[in-house]
């Protein structure tokens, strides 16, 4: 006989099979060593023999595969050796972190930061040591699963208003006794931007602080990514694992808050630190990327390239200006299957179901980087129009997405 928890996981496995919803992961390799023609082609892999042009990762900038990075990272290793060795209260905060540190905050203007292994846990941290049964918090809709999880956990009280909607926003604002608000800069999923200037100043008039994850915006989007950013943002979570190419993240704030989270966080307190080598490697890459603005300027000018050939071709995206493109299929099933067409012309594009998006909504979640060369921005477009038309997705030219997400 099973047990109970061998029953209930066959259970629901077998309902996500059927609903199109199971994640599985695929053995990807590289096309090329880093050493070899590193960044003269669009970022590339090889799945079961198969070469496919990457159009699914966040290395907007096209830093992952830079040969001084990985120069920097051999260096970091070699000073400090592989791993922190301990957690950072115990002997895993070292010289690196600390230049890391203090790096993010001359960027943006923030007295303080805070280093974590991901993004996932640098949000949950936050979330869950900062706020508890006493705060009441507002929260866009669309926010990341990491802020989701922490909010859940901190038992503070969450309230959500309409994407990017400044009206339903001030609405909870002027309702509730409200300590924070939340959003993103750059929406993972949509692509979106949220209005930051404004929702400061909304922020600023109700006394709650405006606390912003950064993710898909740190390194690639003008404007509050200056030594500006600490004036209209009180509390910013950047990641190293997107536009910089690599792993880590950081909360940046004020001293009394990164010395909060210090003696309180205990994802902080309780995990080995990133790595020196790590650190070091983050530190590169947020040098080299404001070192390279023509990076940022290939990538907008892919994504305008990317826009201008799905207009042509009457591809439906959702309008976004960022690197991260959605074309909004609906249907699970179907968007596995045009996926999976795409990548029978070379093209590796991620299908995004529930539950990170609302059921209703499965989509293409197409990414535009500064490394992708013209004509496989062409290629794609060309092979998204035709797959589109045969699958019987319709080819119209703007699309709104449901505001009721996850
Ligand atoms: C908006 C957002 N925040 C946070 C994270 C987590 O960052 P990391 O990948 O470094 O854990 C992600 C990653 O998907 C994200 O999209």
């Amino acid at each position: 006989m099973s047990s109970l928890l061998e029953t209930k996981i066959a259970a629901r496995q077998h309902a996500l099979r059927e609903q199109g919803l199971l994640r599985q992961r695929k053995v990807l390799s590289v096309d090329r060593p880093l050493n070899t023609n590193a960044s003269t082609s669009s970022p590339r892999f090889v799945f079961e023999g198969r070469a496919y042009v990457n159009f699914s990762s966040n290395d907007y900038l096209g830093l992952s595969r830079v040969p001084e990075l990985a120069d920097a990272l051999h260096l970091g290793a070699q000073t400090y050796g592989v791993g922190s060795g301990a957690s950072p209260l115990v002997t895993g905060y070292s010289d690196a972190h600390l230049a890391l540190e203090r790096e993010l905050c001359d960027l943006t203007g923030h007295e303080a930061a805070l280093l974590f292994c991901s993004g996932f846990s640098a949000n949950t941290a936050l979330m869950k040591t900062l706020f508890d049964q006493q705060d009441i918090v507002v929260a866009d809709k669309l926010v990341h699963a990491s802020i989701i999880d922490g909010l859940q956990d901190s038992g503070a009280q969450l309230k959500r208003f309409l994407h990017n909607s400044l009206e339903s926003a001030e609405r909870l604002l002027a309702r509730n006794q409200t300590s924070a608000l939340i959003t993103e800069s750059v929406f993972s999923m949509d692509g979106d931007c949220a209005p930051i200037a404004q929702l400061s100043a909304l922020c600023r008039q109700h006394h709650a602080w405006l606390v912003v994850d950064d993710a898909h915006g740190f390194a690639v989007l003008d404007g509050y990514h200056n030594a500006e950013a600490a004036k209209l943002i009180d509390v910013q979570v950047v990641t190293f694992g997107k536009a910089l190419g690599c792993q880590g993240a950081a909360v940046l704030g004020s001293q009394a808050l990164i010395d909060f989270l210090v003696s309180n966080a205990r994802e902080y307190i309780y995990s080995t630190a990133l790595s020196p080598a790590n650190a070091a490697l983050a530190l590169a890459a947020t040098q080299y990327s404001t070192a390279h603005p023509e990076l940022q300027q290939k990538l907008l000018e892919n994504i305008a390239l990317f826009k201008q050939l799905c207009r042509e071709a009457n591809v439906p995206l959702l309008g976004s200006d960022t690197a991260i493109q959605p074309l909004i299929i609906g249907d699970a099933l179907q968007t596995l299957q045009v996926a999976e067409e795409l990548r029978a012309a070379g093209i590796w594009v991620g299908a995004i179901r529930p539950p990170t998006v609302p059921v209703g909504s499965a989509r293409l979640r197409i990414t535009l980087t500064a490394a992708h060369a013209a004509e496989d921005i062409a290629t794609c477009v060309a092979q998204l129009a035709q797959v589109l038309s045969r699958v019987g997705v319709p080819l119209v030219t703007e699309r709104q997405a449901t505001d009721d997400h996850r």
